[in-house]
């Protein structure tokens, strides 16, 4: 009754604030959107710093519709698009009502109704403020009740308008082996589009994430910047219509591109997510803003500690037997990892995996290689004082497997078409229920029976092609993109639900599916098949500008590297990898007693700053992509502990060596430096060290490092001195 009469006081207030038209103000510690009611349509008034309590911009009239509808006055690309049970192609969103409510210590919920004057048509409009991360979290429900099925075209999970001099968008195009490539453009009079139609790689060809930096090019540390982001692990689309006027119209969601969706009555129709946050101090900040958002408010278990790890995948490939594994996990024990990771292969009998054109599907554990099964190797694991994580694919399968013989009608195809085969496998379909069933109690089974299994490694090797389903009705073909990822969130959910505590590690073929929306059932991400270790700089650069050090797992491999050849020094392959968190792909034996002995104290050293790393502030300081080097730091919250890295990229002759400047410390602490990763035999790389440093003299002076020929590198522990 309580309830009730409070949430009664509440709508009043907001009814209040309809009538006398007062701002709905979305705010966050430094940023705030306004939507303002006029005639009934609800308007953008502003989006970017926050404003003093009162002021003109609160007292003007907003210029842009906050979410746009398709068929009356618009002339510009709509968030949505609604054609009704009787043929009428247009929507109008009425302004209903708005609440605000806090949700935890640092978050507030607006939530707003609109309806269709005549038609019983409802959409929820949905902004979550996290106030001390600077970020907005926004999306939309549509619901109706007419007599038939209401079809959609266009369903934004948002909608911004920005009015500047020009816009530049930075955006990451990528490909397998070959992810987070940054890309930056001025946006013309026109539509610009960021998508992807491949279904389970939200990643491929184009990142869901972008930047648009306002009146110049965007840089690490000035300027005003909008950072995008959606949580969607299937077809998404970034749109950005500039018109004549200089006005930007950003919408982004689930890509509308051939997915048009009957919603029948009641049904309610959820978008994905869309975050954004602005800064005025260039995307450095939005790279934090999103890291200290993801950490405490996202990922899954994004505050707890991570494994370092040993995967066999490029040690043994398909090819390995129980001594094998054996000898992997005793060294990977010896070398101080904290877990095993066994990767593909270790299942398939009548259909063995031994290769990737067979055995995709059964997931009982091969006889010939492990004739002691999982509960074996978990044996030898805890044997060994380490833990132990095993690969799954569970949502695809190969033609030739128990499970395809079985279920030919569970892989997505289309009638009278042949079977288009891609690293010689099949999408299940997941928009079927009962297909999600399987997916889910493969993975639960597992984890029930081996309580000890640790950590699973979630794979997606392919796209989807041939987008048919034997499940969905003739009418709702189009359906398949949609309910496809959220058959994917669904089944993710039951299994995070059931094994909270077990750490999950996204990967897609590399960093084929890296979106927030799978992030939230995730620990962990795999951010590229290539390990190589240079082109790792440049692949962690761009996962940085989103996604946080604590989920990118970053492997140490061979040498000469098995996808480009090149040959990197050791020192070199840990210390990048050490800016992320630090796993081995490589057979142990095939290292020298020197490298052993190496890797066994980086690793001492990593489990020493790695809590830095994790729950630290990333400063990107100097781009790969604009010079011979590349230098970055994490910085503790409290400014009392730092960790820099400079990796030297290529070496010129001549070439007038940089100061090497820190950022984000205390410039009135004192610090000492401490060199980590030194190789044996090798020195300091640090000119002159001094036992005191100020903050002031780190940033703003900054060190002299020896950093000879390419693939030299230096890793500083930075400490305050109390
Ligand atoms: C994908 C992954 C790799 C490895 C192989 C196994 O390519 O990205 O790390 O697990 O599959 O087949």
């Amino acid at each position: 009754m309580k309830k009730l009469f409070l949430l009664m006081c509440i709508l009043c207030l907001s009814s209040r604030l309809l009538i006398a038209q007062e701002p709905i103000r979305i705010q966050t510690k430094n940023t705030e959107l306004i939507l303002r009611v006029e005639n009934k349509e609800l308007k953008q008034v502003y989006f970017g710093e926050k404003l003093p309590e009162s002021g003109t911009i609160l007292n003007e009239r907003g210029r842009y519709p906050a979410y746009s509808a398709f068929g009356l006055g618009e002339q510009n690309e709509v968030a949505l698009h609604a054609v009704h049970a009787d043929g009428n192609t247009s929507t109008k969103l009425d302004f209903v009502g708005v609440t605000q409510a806090q949700e935890g210590d640092d978050v507030t919920l607006t939530t707003i109704q609109l309806k269709d004057p005549v038609y019983p048509f409802f959409t929820t409009l949905y902004y979550k403020a996290y106030v001390n991360n600077d970020l907005i979290e926004c999306w939309s429900e549509y619901k109706h009740q007419e007599k038939k099925p209401v079809t959609l075209y266009q369903f934004a999970s948002g909608q911004l308008s920005l009015k500047n001099r020009s816009y530049w968008l930075t955006h990451f195009t990528g490909d397998w082996a070959g992810e987070f490539n940054e890309k930056q453009v001025e946006l013309t009079e026109g539509i610009k589009i960021i998508d992807t139609k491949l279904g389970t790689r939200a990643t491929f060809y184009n990142h869901p994430v972008s930047f648009i930096s306002l009146d110049k090019p965007a840089t690490e540390d000035e300027g005003e910047v909008v950072g995008l982001a959606l949580a969607w692990p299937s077809n998404y689309r970034f749109l950005f219509e500039k018109n004549s006027q200089q006005e930007l119209r950003v919408l982004a969601g689930m890509n509308p591109y051939a997915s048009q969706y009957r919603l029948k009555k009641d049904e309610v129709f959820k978008t994905p997510s869309l975050m954004y946050s602005y800064s005025k101090n260039g995307k450095g900040e939005i790279s934090r803003n999103f890291h200290s958002w993801a950490r405490t408010h996202w990922l899954h278990n994004g505050d707890k500690d991570r494994y370092s790890l040993m995967n066999n995948w490029e040690a043994t490939y398909f090819s390995f037997d129980e001594p094998a594994l054996q000898s992997i996990i005793q060294d990977a024990s010896k070398m101080g990892f904290d877990l095993f990771l066994l990767d593909d292969g270790w299942f398939g009998n009548k259909h063995p995996r031994n290769s990737d054109n067979a055995g995709l599907g059964d997931w009982q554990v091969n006889k010939e290689k492990l004739p002691n099964g999982i509960g074996w190797l978990v044996k030898e694991c805890v044997n060994n004082n380490i833990k132990f994580g095993i690969w799954l694919e569970p949502e695809m399968v190969n033609p030739k497997s128990e499970l395809f013989e079985k279920h030919p009608d569970w892989v997505i195809q289309q009638p009278n078409r042949e079977h288009r085969l891609f690293r010689n496998q099949l999408v299940l379909d997941l928009s079927n229920p009962k297909v999600q069933n399987f997916v889910f109690e493969t993975v639960d089974q597992l984890l029930k029976e081996n309580p000890d299994i640790a950590y699973v490694k979630w794979d997606c090797n392919r796209a989807i092609t041939n987008g048919g389903s034997t499940y969905l009705a003739p009418e709702e073909q189009s359906h398949l993109w949609i309910d496809y990822g959220r058959g994917f969130l669904s089944v993710m959910d039951r299994v995070r639900t059931n094994h909270p505590d077990v750490h999950f590690m996204l990967c897609g073929g590399g960093g084929g599916r890296l979106d927030y929306g799978s992030l939230k059932y995730f620990e962990e991400y795999w951010p590229s098949d290539n390990t190589d270790a240079l082109q790792r700089v440049f692949i962690q650069w761009g996962n940085s500008q989103f996604f946080p050090a604590i989920a990118m797992c970053c492997h140490v491999s061979a040498s000469p590297n098995h996808q480009t050849q090149r040959r990197t020094p050791l020192k070199f392959r840990f210390d990048v990898a050490m800016s992320g968190k630090l796993g081995m792909d490589l057979q142990p034996r095939s290292m020298n007693e020197n490298e052993i002995q190496f890797a066994k104290e980086a690793i001492n050293t990593y489990n020493r700053i790695k809590n830095t790393i994790f729950t630290g502030d990333l400063y990107r300081i100097l781009s790969p992509y604009e010079n011979n080097v590349a230098t970055l730091n994490y910085v503790s919250p409290e400014k009392d502990k730092a960790v820099f890295y400079a990796y030297r990229l290529k070496s010129h002759i001549s070439e007038v060596s940089p100061k090497y400047k820190m950022k984000g410390l205390d410039p009135d602490k004192k610090y000492k430096l401490n060199e980590i990763n030194i190789f044996p035999g090798e020195g300091s790389s640090i000119s002159g060290l001094q036992e005191t440093y100020t903050g002031a003299y780190l940033m703003n002076s900054g060190l002299s490092l020896r950093l000879n020929g390419d693939y030299d590198s230096v890793v500083l522990e930075v400490e305050e001195i109390i």
